[in-house]
C-alpha cells in the first residue's frame, strides 16, 4: 500500500488515522517520498499556540518549480503539461510540453530578474486565462518572487486595493482579454488603478488581443519582445520551506480584503497530495478545472498540484456559454478529459439549457466529476451524475478555502461511497470538530455547529500579509487553539460531514466570497445614500444573490428609483466588480437595530428569504415597528 494514493476505503482509514495518531511520521514519509529537497528540514512541524505561528517543514530547502517542471524533464519532457484551449473554438488549442514549459518559465524568470525583481518582492500578475499566466505564476515562483494574482474579473479599485496593500512592485497584464463575444480592455482598468499605486515600479504588458494601448515610457513594456531576448534557462532560487509563495486576497466580513500568505513546502506537499488522491489522477489522464487561476482552486488545481504529479492540466479562456451552452462539452471531448472539476453554480446554469447541449457530444472519457466553492443542491448533484458523470463518474464534493490552501474534506473516489449534499470525510491530516454556542466541541453524532480544525495542516495559511493580529483575531481567537473556518456544518451518524453555509458575514455569491461591510461601504458612498444593510436570499443559479436595503437621505426621497438603483449598481460595478451586482435593491425608512445600534442581519434576512413567519426573537430590537414596515415594502 502506498499511502500517497489511497486505493480503497480501508486504506483510507488506515492512513488517515496514523495521520491524526503521528502527523509529524505522516508528512515526513510523504514529502520525503514524493518531492525533491535541496536540503532536509531541521523539524517536520512546530506551532506556537500563542502567535499562533505554524511551520512544517522548517530548514528544508527546495523550490516548487523544480519540483512542477524540472524533474519530469527526464521521463515527461515531451508529456503535455498544459492544453491551453482559447475562448474562440476556431483557434488551434496549444499543448505545452514540459520542456516547452520550462523554457517558457525560464526565459520569464530572466525578464523578472532583469527588471529588478528579487526574491521576496511581491508582483502582481492581472492576466486572463491565458499561458502566460501560468508562467509568469511559475517565474515568481522559480526566482522567489511573491505572487499576488488578481482576478482580471475584478475593477481598477479591486485591483489598486491589492497591489497597495502587499506594496506590488511590479504588474504583469494584457492588453485585453476575450470573454465569449466581449473583448475587455484590461489595460485600461491597469491604467486607471495604477494612477494610485506608487510602489509599481513596471509593468509588462501581455498581447492578446492586440488592440492599440497606451504604453507609459519607462514604466510599460511588451512582455513577448523580452521574453524573446531572454536566456532560456534559470537557475531556481532556494526557497526555505517557510518562505512565502504567494498572497492570495479573499474577502473578509469587514475593512479591508485579507491577504493570505502562502508558503512554499506545506503547500506543495499538501496541494500535490490532495490532487492524487481526490481525483485519482493517473499518469496518461487529463485534468480540467474550469476555475480561474485567479482564485485559490485554480492556484492548487490548475498550475500547483497537477504539475507536481507530472500531470496534464487544461486551462481554458473562455466561458460556458459561447458560442454555445455545448462548449464545455465540446472542450471535454475534444481533450478526452479524465478528470472534470467545477462549481455548483456553473452546474446549475448548464441544467437550465437543453440536454442536447450535452447529448451531442461523446463525454465517456469521464472518470471522476468533482465540485467546489459552495454546497451543492440535490437538483444539481443529480443531473451532475446522471447527465454528464451518466452514472460512471463519481462525484467529489470538495470543501476547502482559500485560507486552507488544499481540499480538507473530500470523498476519495472508488473508496468513499458519495451522498449528495456531503462533502463526507476529512482528507488525511484533517481533524475537524464542530463547536457549540457555547464554544465547547461536540462530541458524538450527529452532531450540528460550527466547523473548526483542531491541529495544523501543511498547507494553511501562515498569516495574513502585514496583519498577524487580524489573522490570529478571525481564525484562532473564536475557538481557543481551533482554526475557526466561518463555516456551520452538520455531521450524520456515520461521521459524514454536510457544510451548511457560512456562519459569518460573508456571502457566496456564484462560489465567489464577498464581505457585506465593503459592499455596503460602497453603496453608503452614493451621494443620496444615508444607510444600508445587505443580505443573501436564494437564488436558482447563483446560489445566493444579494439584496439591499437602502434608507436615502431627504435629497435622494424625490429622485426616480430605478435611476438610483442602477447609480448604486453602476457604483458597485466600478468599486469591487460585475459579481458584486444586487439582485433587488429596497428602499426604505429604517433598519432593525440592536440596542446598541447593530443592524439585525438575521431578520432582514428572513424577509428577503420570504421567511417572515419566523422572524425569531425581535424583543431586543430598537425600533420593531420598522420590521412589520419593510415586509409590507418587500419587492
Ligand atoms: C468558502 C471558501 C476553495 C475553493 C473555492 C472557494 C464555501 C467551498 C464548498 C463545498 C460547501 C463550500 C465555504 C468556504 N465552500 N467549497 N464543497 N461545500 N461550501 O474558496 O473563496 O475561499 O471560499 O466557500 O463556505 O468557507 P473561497
Amino acid at each position: 500500500m502506498s499511502q500517497y494514493h489511497i486505493k480503497s476505503l480501508e486504506e483510507y482509514f488506515q492512513v488517515y488515522h496514523k495521520s491524526v495518531r503521528e502527523p509529524e511520521i505522516f508528512w515526513e514519509e510523504i514529502a520525503e517520498e514524493n518531492f525533491v529537497w535541496k536540503k532536509r528540514w531541521d523539524s517536520i512541524f512546530d506551532w506556537d499556540m500563542k502567535s499562533h505561528k505554524v511551520k512544517w517543514f522548517d530548514g528544508a530547502q527546495l523550490n516548487i518549480t523544480e519540483n512542477c517542471i524540472d524533474r519530469h524533464l527526464e521521463t515527461r519532457g515531451n508529456k503535455t503539461a498544459i492544453i491551453f484551449e482559447p475562448n474562440d473554438p476556431s483557434e488551434k488549442a496549444q499543448h505545452i510540453s514540459y520542456r516547452e514549459l520550462h523554457r517558457r518559465v525560464c526565459q520569464f524568470a530572466n525578464v523578472l530578474k532583469d527588471k529588478g525583481i528579487q526574491k521576496g518582492d511581491r508582483v502582481c500578475i492581472y492576466l486572463p486565462m491565458i499561458p502566460q499566466l501560468a508562467t509568469s505564476i511559475l517565474a515568481c515562483a522559480r526566482i522567489g518572487a511573491i505572487h499576488n494574482v488578481v482576478f482580471a474579473g475584478f475593477s481598477a479599485n479591486a485591483l489598486a486595493t491589492r497591489i497597495n496593500d502587499s506594496e506590488c512592485k511590479m504588474l504583469i497584464t494584457s492588453d485585453g482579454s476575450f470573454r465569449g463575444e466581449k473583448v475587455i480592455d484590461l489595460k485600461g482598468i491597469v491604467d486607471e488603478a495604477l494612477l494610485s499605486c506608487p510602489t509599481v515600479e513596471s509593468v509588462l504588458v501581455a498581447q492578446r488581443t492586440y488592440a492599440k494601448v497606451k504604453m507609459q515610457k519607462g514604466r510599460d513594456f511588451l512582455l513577448q519582445p523580452l521574453l524573446n531576448s531572454a536566456y532560456k534557462d534559470c537557475d531556481p532560487e532556494v526557497m526555505g520551506a517557510e518562505d512565502p509563495l504567494f498572497i492570495l486576497y479573499t474577502s473578509g466580513s469587514t475593512g479591508l480584503p485579507k491577504g493570505m500568505l502562502h508558503t512554499a513546502g506545506g503547500y506543495m506537499v499538501y496541494t500535490a497530495y490532495t490532487f492524487k488522491n481526490v481525483f485519482q489522477y493517473q499518469e496518461n489522464d487529463i485534468f480540467w478545472c474550469t476555475a480561474d487561476i485567479g482564485w485559490i482552486t485554480g492556484h492548487s488545481y490548475i498550475l500547483y498540484g497537477p504539475l507536481a504529479n507530472g500531470a496534464t492540466t487544461v486551462m481554458f479562456e473562455g466561458v460556458p456559454s459561447y458560442p454555445d451552452w455545448g462548449r464545455f462539452w465540446h472542450v471535454l471531448e475534444k481533450h478526452k478529459v479524465t478528470q472534470f472539476y467545477t462549481a455548483p453554480t456553473v452546474i446549475r446554469a448548464l441544467a437550465k439549457e437543453n440536454l442536447s447541449f450535452v447529448e451531442e457530444y461523446d463525454l465517456t472519457s469521464l472518470k471522476v466529476l468533482g465540485t467546489v466553492g459552495e454546497p451543492i443542491n440535490e437538483e444539481a448533484w443529480h443531473w451532475y451524475n446522471d447527465n454528464i458523470g451518466q452514472g460512471n463518474a463519481p462525484i467529489v464534493d470538495t470543501w476547502w478555502q482559500t485560507e486552507t490552501g488544499g481540499i480538507m474534506i473530500s470523498p476519495i473516489p472508488f473508496s468513499t461511497p458519495a451522498i449528495p449534499t456531503f462533502a463526507t470525510l476529512p482528507l488525511p491530516g484533517i481533524q475537524p470538530c464542530l463547536m457549540n454556542e457555547q464554544g465547547l466541541e461536540i462530541k458524538g453524532n450527529p452532531a450540528n455547529g460550527k466547523l473548526c480544525i483542531k491541529f495544523p495542516w501543511p498547507s494553511m495559511a501562515r498569516s495574513i500579509w502585514g496583519n498577524h493580529e487580524r489573522f490570529i483575531e478571525t481564525y484562532f481567537a473564536p475557538f481557543e487553539n481551533k482554526y475557526f473556518t466561518g463555516d456551520g456544518a452538520l455531521r450524520d451518524h456515520t461521521g459524514y460531514y454536510r457544510i451548511t453555509g457560512r456562519v459569518d458575514d460573508i456571502i457566496i455569491i456564484s462560489g465567489h466570497n464577498l464581505g457585506t461591510a465593503p459592499i455596503e461601504d460602497t453603496i453608503n458612498e452614493h451621494p443620496a445614500v444615508a444607510e444600508s444593510a445587505i443580505v443573501g436570499y436564494p437564488h436558482e443559479i447563483k446560489g445566493n444573490a444579494l439584496y439591499a436595503y437602502v434608507i436615502l437621505k431627504e435629497s435622494g426621497e424625490t429622485r426616480n428609483h430605478d435611476n438610483l438603483r442602477n447609480e448604486i449598481n453602476q457604483l458597485i460595478n466600478e468599486h469591487i466588480g460585475p459579481i458584486a451586482k444586487l439582485e433587488k435593491i429596497q428602499f426604505t425608512n429604517g433598519l432593525p437595530k440592536t440596542r446598541s445600534g447593530k443592524i439585525m442581519r438575521r431578520i432582514l434576512r428572513k424577509i428577503a428569504c420570504d421567511e417572515v413567519s419566523d422572524l425569531g426573537d425581535t424583543s431586543t430590537l430598537l425600533n420593531p415597528e420598522i420590521v412589520e414596515e419593510i415586509i409590507q415594502q418587500k419587492l
